[in-house]
């Protein structure tokens, strides 16, 4: 019951489940000693001297929070894999499986053509590598990467296979923003696990789970539990990514200080927009600013109707604080596309008796379940098209491979805030339109996914695929 109270009351519960209260990390600062468990990012590895990139898909045995051991996998490291650091050009990617089973691993927002975008199509057998040489050209943009194999993706994920990427220009301290890893610029992976009395992490959805997506009893920050972050005096900028298979948050700071919303899926908006609350789905990314200023020991929280505590901070007057304003202005020129669309195409996110006429166990686009040898759109390579999305029963996720899009409106109305600038992922509560030009190209036998980013629902049939030729 404890590990439940961690995700569905107050702060309180956070501190008491948690390891660390405000007044002992205060007393620990005060001592000059650094905290109990004090949030680690995960490790960088910086691809822009050496234009190359070698992720190996591993097996790992991870103890959450000092509880049972879980076997589990990541990238070069027992669960998730390094913040990889890009820029734009030619990277030599490779990823070598060390597991026992089959892989893939897909680029989460990076614009790529098909064959190297490591959809389902694009399976790493145990033993076997894939060399897909990317040419990156796009926007800066936190971006992540995560296996996609069709029939495991809940599971692969689950258990660790997902990391971050930085795309980068070099140009943040012109921008003003923070940019010092792990100090004032912190990368934030957003998992819910459910773990079981021995403290070790289970996987084993019901039919309701996979109705509803699977969900955790514990928070996991890049796979730390009750781990604390030590963030300057100043202004510090989150990268967050919802990493986990199905809960959606809907997050804000416990004393009420304002999240400025910096960036969204693909890239920097115009300016920085102050939110009390940012809501955020499965698959999707947000920079935002927080101000550490005042200093304190505010709680990251989700959930204002049923708060739950996300992840506690504790502020440290010796760690510099650089970056003490928000900036004005940023760079970042989401693109009108309207106006400009070819063609416009329905997309019913179907579950329940829609999905179920054809099969499938419920789960479908358009009422025809995931086949990865239909291809549901082909789409002329350099169009623009808008896209209808109805959702049913639920609120879904919906992400498409290979571009990043505008969202229209929402309902029927203009888009909210965090939804405003370019994205890959949006969640669909009723309908949205989005445009979006396909610049990619993608063949038949290494098509572009378009999918809800609920991994249950994805993998049970709520995917479809499409080429850009
Ligand atoms: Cu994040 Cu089709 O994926
Ligand atoms: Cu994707
Ligand atoms: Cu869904």
């Amino acid at each position: 019951m404890k590990r439940r109270h961690f995700l569905t009351s107050t702060s309180a519960a956070i501190l008491t489940a948690g390891v660390l209260s405000q007044s002992s990390v205060r007393h620990a600062f005060a001592q000059g000693q650094t905290p109990r468990t004090r949030l680690a990012m995960p490790p960088l590895l910086d691809t822009r001297e050496t234009g190359r990139v070698a992720l190996t898909a591993t097996p790992g045995s991870t103890a959450f929070g000092g509880g049972a051991s879980t076997p589990t996998a990541g990238y070069n490291q027992g669960y998730l894999g390094p913040t990889v650091v890009m820029q734009n050009g030619d990277l030599a990617a490779e990823v070598q499986n060390n597991l026992d089973e089959a892989i893939t691993t897909h680029w989460h927002g990076l614009l790529v053509p098909g064959e190297h975008d490591g959809g389902p199509q694009q399976a790493i057998e145990p033993g076997a590598s894939w060399t897909p040489d990317l040419t990156i050209a796009q926007d800066p943009a936190t971006v992540w990467y995560h296996t996609h194999m069709h029939g495991r993706i809940p599971e692969q994920v689950y258990f660790g296979l997902a990391g971050v990427i930085h795309l980068t220009d070099g140009q943040d301290d012109a921008r003003g923003l923070p940019s010092t890893y792990g100090i004032d610029d912190l990368t934030l992976v957003l998992q819910d696990r459910r773990f079981d009395r021995s403290g070790r992490m289970i996987y084993d959805p019901s039919m309701m789970d996979i109705m509803h997506g699977f969900a955790g009893n514990r928070m996991l920050i890049n796979g730390q539990a009750g781990a604390t972050a030590v963030v300057p005096e100043g202004i510090v900028r989150l990268r967050l990514l919802n990493g986990s298979n199905a809960r959606i948050y809907t997050l804000f700071m416990d004393d009420t200080r304002p999240m400025h919303l910096v960036a969204t899926d693909g890239g920097f908006l115009p300016a920085p927009v102050a939110l009390d609350a940012l809501r955020l789905s499965p698959g999707e990314r947000a920079e935002v600013l927080v101000d550490f200023s005042s200093g304190g020991a505010p709680v990251l929280m989700s959930d204002p109707g049923q708060a739950y505590g996300v992840l506690q901070f504790a502020t440290d007057s010796t760690l510099s604080a650089r970056i003490t304003h928000l900036p004005d202005q940023l760079d970042g020129a989401p693109e009108d596309l309207s106006g400009a669309e070819a063609v416009t195409r329905q997309v019913s996110l179907d579950m329940g008796m829609g999905g179920m006429m054809m099969g499938g166990g419920g789960f479908a686009i358009n009422g025809r379940p995931f086949d990865m040898r239909r291809i549901d759109f082909e789409v002329a390579l350099g169009s623009v098209e808008r896209w209808q999305i109805r959702s049913t029963m639920v609120a879904h996720p919906f992400h498409v491979h290979g571009v990043r899009f505008r969202v229209i409106t929402e309902n029927g109305g203009p888009p909210r805030p965090e939804n405003t600038g370019w994205k890959d992922t949006v969640l669909v509560p009723g309908e949205a339109e989005i445009l979006a030009r396909f610049d990619q190209p993608a063949s038949r036998e290494t098509p572009f996914m378009f999918h809800c980013h609920i991994l249950e629902h994805e993998d049970a049939g709520m995917m479809g695929q499409f080429t850009v030729t």
